[in-house]
């Protein structure tokens, strides 16, 4: 049973499910939900509160004193990373890559607040040199007589994706419906999907989970998804079958990994102002501009309650200030 598994407390739960009815009658749905993951509380929250919930239970019980993860300049599994380690009074040694940053903003400025020292790969945030240059990083901390703990790009563990089984079980008594729910969330290493997939199987087994990739192909997302769910049913012990079919993820509202798409701003601007929720260019901006598109296509049934699963990574809208600088109607009166 996951109540078995050892867990660390972060986060604040449960996170709201809040009622989005302006934006439900502009996309023309009879009822959308916002499952409110960037409330989770901690560290600038987001999803991957719940996920590290288990795996800092794994660190702390094998007395590891160095947390190491890595991602682009702007990763919120590195900010949230940083925070818990600063909290266990663990050392954070994180590797960031991608395009040369000219400010400490977003989370790279919260990774500064939480104390992680980190290492910069210009220009390439190539998921395999990342992992290289962490793995030599903590070849070099062992050496030294450390104990590192290495989190994989992105997160994803099977343990991590235990955390997610319980979003689901929070908006199971959140709705209380006996209708099929249709689920929709952002995609980037998989293991919030397998989760949540899982939670559904066990407590919202008449649902329907709509994945959007913000970086994979839906081919490379199926892999990777039942990996990881094999992994988590070995954990659970428990049978539940998930296969191929099971897994509807879209791979066409990204370009890059990070790029923003003119539909994924709008979709923030969208919620932004009918809503007053917050979402960011890189992850749930893009999973709602599918949202939007799927409804519009009429592959969501805009007759069943949606729920939009905001994973957070607030802090990462303040580093595309250039995209949305233009949207300035500010008037300067001396
Ligand atoms: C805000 C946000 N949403 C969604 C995701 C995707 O989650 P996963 O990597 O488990 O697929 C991430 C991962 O970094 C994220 O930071």
């Amino acid at each position: 049973m996951i109540e078995d598994f050892p867990r660390i407390h972060l986060g604040m739960y449960p996170t709201p499910l809040q009622a989005a009815p302006r934006l439900a009658k502009e996309l023309g749905l009879a009822s959308l939900f916002i499952k409110r993951d960037d409330l989770t509380g901690f560290a600038g929250g987001g999803t991957k509160v719940r996920k590290l919930e288990y795996d800092f239970a794994e660190i702390l019980e094998n007395n590891h004193d160095v947390v190491m993860a890595a991602g682009g300049v702007q990763s919120n599994l590195v900010r949230i990373v940083a925070a818990a380690a600063a909290m266990f009074n663990l050392k954070a040694k994180m590797v960031l890559g991608g395009p040369e940053f000219t400010s400490y903003d977003g989370n790279l400025l919260l990774d500064i607040l939480f104390g992680a020292e980190i290492r910069f790969l210009p220009n390439d945030d190539a998921n395999d040199h990342l992992t290289a240059a962490m793995t030599d990083w903590a070849e070099e901390l062992k050496r030294s007589g450390s104990r590192p703990y290495m989190l994989p790009i992105g997160g994803s563990t099977a343990l991590g994706s235990l955390g997610c089984i319980t979003a689901v079980k929070e908006i199971s008594a959140q709705l209380n419906t006996d209708k099929k729910v249709q689920i929709v969330l952002p995609v980037g290493s998989c293991g919030t999907l397998a989760g949540i997939i899982l939670g559904a199987r066990m407590f919202m087994p008449n649902s329907r989970i709509v994945g959007i990739s913000v970086s994979r192909t839906s081919a490379a997302i199926t892999k990777r998804t039942l990996e990881i769910i094999s992994e988590c049913r070995t954990l659970l012990n428990m049978p539940l079958d998930v296969q191929e079919r099971d897994i509807e993820t879209y791979d066409r509202y990204f370009t890059e990994y990070g790029s923003p798409t003119a539909e994924g701003q709008n979709a923030v601007i969208q919620c932004a102002r009918t809503e007053g929720v917050l979402l960011d260019p890189v992850y749930t901006g893009k999973a709602m501009a599918g949202l939007i598109d799927l409804v519009v296509k009429k592959i969501l049934d805009p007759d069943l309650p949606t729920v939009f699963i905001h994973t957070g990574g607030l802090p990462v809208l303040f580093s595309y200030e250039p995209e949305f600088r233009p949207l300035a109607n500010v008037t300067v009166k001396r």
